[in-house]
């Protein structure tokens, strides 16, 4: 089969390029290898910035989100004893919006079959062939265990972090840049209404905990634990009781709910360049991975796609390689700016592990850092120009 660009993945990435695309009159398919329920179920971030909103209503995928999203004009950040809000509006003039990735995905797939464009679900052995030549080829098994072939000008990298596109770079020429961090974020999906109306990141000498929701009914949390931890060791109580603890302050109580989802996501920073070889363009997590704390990983990938999907157009529609010769300098100076942020929110609100000699030192700097940043102007605009993503243009 022919088509003009090839889409490896079906996660938010793959699925907005190939939309963006279709809108402009660009052919595309797409190779996933799980099926669509599996993908349809995984439960993943929700915090959208204004200018991934503006993209996806831009491409026709925003009227839900508009209708079922929730705006967020502020986000709170706690301390023993102290809960104080940062106004995003005030601070910076924009918002974000709380609207679950599996949302958007579901909006995209929709999306997909209304135009009826072509999507291999549950293939295996997927492979990315002659991409630094004129005839890029995308390999694979169909669901039936028939081979395929997917020929096409261009392939687009966007199978996430455990993908084949990375790889298909030469070691040679791929520079990866990486940390991890010594904690883990256990994440839990309850059905209780959120106690809370905006997002609560809270440092706690236990540990880091978070309050996020994905309705008026749904609510989403996170706690703190060691890397290694199994989430066999946390019973829902234990989970409720660390939550209660980490995010109570004198006045306010947590309500909990039945869980209905719960896993221990590891924590990492990693940064695969350049996000090109040849006809090969990386985009999302097949590139870059920041860790979640500020949840810039969705809207990295949003703002990667939206500048490979006008790059690929204008070289369709323009018959000009200028933005495709920009795409990867252009789109990791976003992916450097949203590396440093999320690793500094996360430095301020995680604890060190107990056996850290710096932990009481690195205590009381996060203490300073957040009194800081709550209280002085200059600071708080800075936190949400990077929170709300309008410190860097989107492109
Ligand atoms: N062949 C085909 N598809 C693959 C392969 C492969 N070899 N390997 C992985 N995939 C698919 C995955 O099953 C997944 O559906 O590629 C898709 C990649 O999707 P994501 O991991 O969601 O990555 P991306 O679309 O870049 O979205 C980034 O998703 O993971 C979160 O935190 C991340 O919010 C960020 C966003
Ligand atoms: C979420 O709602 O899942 C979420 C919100 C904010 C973050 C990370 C995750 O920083």
């Amino acid at each position: 089969m022919r088509t003009q660009v090839a889409i490896v993945g079906a996660g938010p990435s793959g699925l907005l390029l190939a939309q963006i695309l279709a809108t402009h009159g660009v052919e595309s398919v797409i190779v996933e290898n799980r099926s669509q329920e599996y993908v349809l179920a995984r439960v993943r971030a929700g915090v959208i910035e204004h200018g991934a909103v503006d993209v996806l209503s831009d491409y026709g995928v925003g009227d839900r989100l508009h209708r079922e999203g929730m705006r967020h004009d502020g986000v709170y950040f706690q301390w023993p004893g102290e809960r104080r809000r940062i106004d995003f509006v005030e601070s910076c003039g924009h918002s974000v919006w709380v609207y679950g990735q599996t949302e958007i995905t579901k909006d995209l797939i929709n999306a997909r079959v209304a135009d009826a464009q072509q999507i291999f679900w549950s293939v295996s052995d997927t492979a990315i062939h002659d991409a630094d030549t004129g005839q890029p080829r995308v390999t694979f098994i169909d669901s039936d265990g028939n081979p395929g072939t997917v020929q096409a000008d261009y392939v687009a990298g966007c199978d996430g972090f455990h993908g084949v596109s990375r790889a298909t770079i030469p070691d040679s020429i791929r520079n990866v840049r990486e940390r991890s961090y010594p904690y883990a974020w256990l994440g839990i999906l309850a059905d209780v209404a959120p106690s809370t109306d905006e997002l609560i990141y809270a440092l706690h000498p236990d540990g880091f905990a978070m309050h996020s929701m994905r309705s008026a009914t749904i609510s989403r949390l996170y706690l703190q634990v060691s890397p290694d931890d199994d989430i066999a060791n946390w019973s829902d109580d234990r989970i409720w009781a660390g939550l209660s603890t980490r995010l109570g302050i004198g006045g306010w109580n947590l309500q909990s709910g039945p869980t209905l989802e719960k896993s221990i996501t590891p924590m990492r920073s990693f940064v695969s360049a350049p996000m090109r070889w040849g006809r090969l363009f990386l985009a999302g997590d097949a590139s870059h991975i920041v860790p979640p704390t500020g949840a810039k990983g969705l809207n990295l990938a949003i703002a990667d796609v939206k500048r490979l999907g006008a790059a690929l157009v204008a070289k369709y529609v323009d018959g000009s390689d200028d933005l495709l010769d920009r795409y990867s300098g252009e789109a990791l100076e976003r992916v450097w700016r949203s590396t440093h942020f999320s690793w500094w929110m996360t430095s301020m609100l995680h604890t060190s592990p107990a056996d850290d000699p710096n932990r009481e030192f690195m205590l009381q700097m996060q203490l300073a850092a957040l009194r800081h940043v709550t209280s002085n102007p200059a600071a708080a605009r800075d936190l949400a120009e990077n929170y709300t993503g309008s410190v860097l243009p989107y492109p």
